[in-house]
């Protein structure tokens, strides 16, 4: 089941749903929301009036990437930097608009378009709201909608999907409660992954 978009953010998720329509994101975009609250709760010095709607809006420049190219600009066969990075302008340019649109007050706005303008390509996070959102993002990774989906889009196997998530996890999520949370999803996929009959688990999402 997906999380539930609170009250005070159903607008801010109605005008951003035109620009969620490839890759999932719609989806993405709900659990990643769901996995920033849990973070918010354990971090209560961060900003929630700016980490939540820069979840909401930070992939809404994925809407100027062609369809067909979406492939070479994200996941482990990224071969096209530039358009990863014009995802993150082009969001930013995207967030702004909106949410100048609904009224928000212009220190919200600069510190959510700051955030979604190198979410994915900035090396390291610039402020605590800036980590947590980061972190929102990349947990998708790990939850069981995240991982199913990704696993079939990069056409990997489901154990060998697992192992490349476990590598990349400190390098990935900055913030202890990410990283053990990122963890505890790892140990419920890797107890209720199907085995092969050689111990193997199952191709991701075969036959389901
Ligand atoms: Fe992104
Ligand atoms: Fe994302």
């Amino acid at each position: 089941m997906l999380p539930e978009i609170d009250d005070r953010h159903q607008e801010l998720f109605r005008r951003a749903l035109p620009f969620l329509r490839t890759r999932h994101n719609a989806v993405h975009t709900r659990v990643a929301y769901g996995e920033a609250r849990w973070l918010l709760r354990r971090h209560p010095d961060a900003d929630e009036s700016v980490v939540l709607p820069a979840i909401l809006l930070h992939d809404v420049g994925w809407s100027a990437v062609a369809e067909g190219e979406l492939s070479t600009a994200f996941g482990p066969h990224m071969t096209n930097q530039a358009l990863q990075r014009l995802h993150e302008t082009e969001g930013a340019r995207i967030a702004a608009g909106i949410l100048a649109e609904l009224g928000f007050a212009q220190p919200i706005v600069d510190a959510v378009v700051a955030i979604v303008d190198g979410h994915d390509t900035r090396t390291g996070a610039r402020s605590l709201d800036d980590a947590l959102v980061r972190d929102a993002d990349r947990l998708w990774r790990y939850t069981p909608a995240g991982s199913r989906i990704d696993a079939q889009r990069f056409g990997f196997e489901a154990d060998q999907h697992l192992a490349w998530l476990e590598r990349n996890l400190d390098a990935w999520l900055s913030t202890p409660a990410a990283r053990q949370r990122a963890r505890d999803y790892l140990d419920e996929a890797r107890r209720s992954a199907p085995q092969r009959p050689g111990g193997t688990a199952q191709r991701a999402g075969s036959g389901r």
